[in-house]
C-alpha cells in the first residue's frame, strides 16, 4: 500500500498530538511536530529559543521562515513517510510546503479534525505531557498514576506547557480561528482533504483515522 504524507490539521487541543503519535507507531510514519521542535529549542536555550520564547508563551504565531527553516532541518532525509503536526498554520505556509518541502505535492493528504471550539479550553488546560516519552495525558479524561508519573515509561518528569493557561488558551484559539479558513480552502480546492470527527473518544478517531489513511 503506497501510504500518502499527511498534514493533521486543527484547532489547538483538537487531539493532533494523541493521534499523530499513534498513527505514526502504527503505519511506521516519521512524527514531525513544530511545536515540539520549537519547545525543544527553548529547552537547550539554543539562540532560535531564545528568539520564539516570548511568541509561544502568549499564543502568538512563530515567523514563518524560521519554522520552515526548522522544519527543513529535521525533514532532511525522512523522505515521503512523513506526518505534519502543527504546520502549516497559515496559507503562507501551506504554499511554503508544496513549494520547498514536498518532491510530490500530489501525495500529500491534509486531514482535518473537526470539532466544537468550546470543548478545547477545558481539554487543553488539563493537559500534561511526559517529558521523557511524550504521551499526553489529561488530568480529567487520562490521568497519570496516582502517585503522578507517567502510566507508559515510569517518569516523573511531566510538563505542564506554559501556553496551556486559560489566558493564553483564548489568544491560541483566536489566531487559529483568525487563520485557518484558507488553509481548508486550499487542501479541499486541489482535492487533497480529508476530515475526521475529532469530538469521539480516542479510540474512536483513531479508528476513523486508519480507515481514511488505509483507502
Ligand atoms: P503546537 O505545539 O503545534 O500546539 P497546537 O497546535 O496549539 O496544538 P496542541 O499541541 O495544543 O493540541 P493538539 O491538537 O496536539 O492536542 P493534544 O493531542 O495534545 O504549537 C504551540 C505553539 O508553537 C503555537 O502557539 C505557536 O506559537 C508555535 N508554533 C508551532 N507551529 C508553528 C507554525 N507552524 N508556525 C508558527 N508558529 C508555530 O490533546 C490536547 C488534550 O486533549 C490532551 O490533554 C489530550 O489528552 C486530550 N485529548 C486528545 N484527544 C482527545 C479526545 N478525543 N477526547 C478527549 N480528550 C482528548
Amino acid at each position: 500500500m503506497q501510504l500518502p504524507s499527511l498534514i493533521v490539521l486543527g484547532a489547538p487541543g483538537s487531539g493532533k498530538g494523541t493521534q499523530a503519535e499513534k498513527i505514526s507507531k502504527h503505519f511506521g510514519y516519521t512524527h514531525l511536530s513544530t511545536g515540539d521542535l520549537l519547545r525543544s529549542e527553548i529547552e537547550k536555550k539554543t539562540e532560535l529559543g531564545e528568539l520564539v520564547q516570548g511568541i509561544i508563551s502568549k499564543g502568538d504565531l512563530v515567523g514563518d521562515e524560521i519554522v520552515l527553516a526548522l522544519l527543513k532541518k529535521h525533514y532532511a532525509g525522512i523522505g515521503d513517510t512523513v506526518l505534519l503536526d502543527g504546520f502549516p498554520r497559515n496559507i503562507q505556509q501551506a504554499t511554503m510546503l508544496d513549494r520547498d518541502l514536498f518532491t510530490d505535492p500530489s501525495i500529500v493528504r491534509a486531514i482535518y479534525f473537526k470539532l466544537d471550539l468550546s470543548i478545547l479550553k477545558e481539554r487543553i488546560i488539563n493537559r500534561r505531557t511526559c517529558k521523557d516519552c511524550n504521551e499526553i495525558y489529561n488530568l480529567i479524561t487520562k490521568p497519570l498514576s496516582s502517585d503522578g508519573s507517567c502510566l507508559k515509561c515510569g517518569s516523573k518528569n511531566i510538563a505542564h506547557r506554559k501556553d496551556d493557561t486559560s489566558e493564553v488558551v483564548e489568544n491560541r484559539l483566536k489566531v487559529f480561528s483568525e487563520t485557518f479558513d484558507p488553509i481548508l480552502d486550499y487542501y479541499r480546492q486541489s482535492g487533497r482533504l480529508l476530515e475526521v470527527d475529532a469530538q469521539q473518544a480516542v479510540d474512536k478517531v483513531f479508528n476513523d483515522l486508519v480507515n481514511l489513511i488505509s483507502i
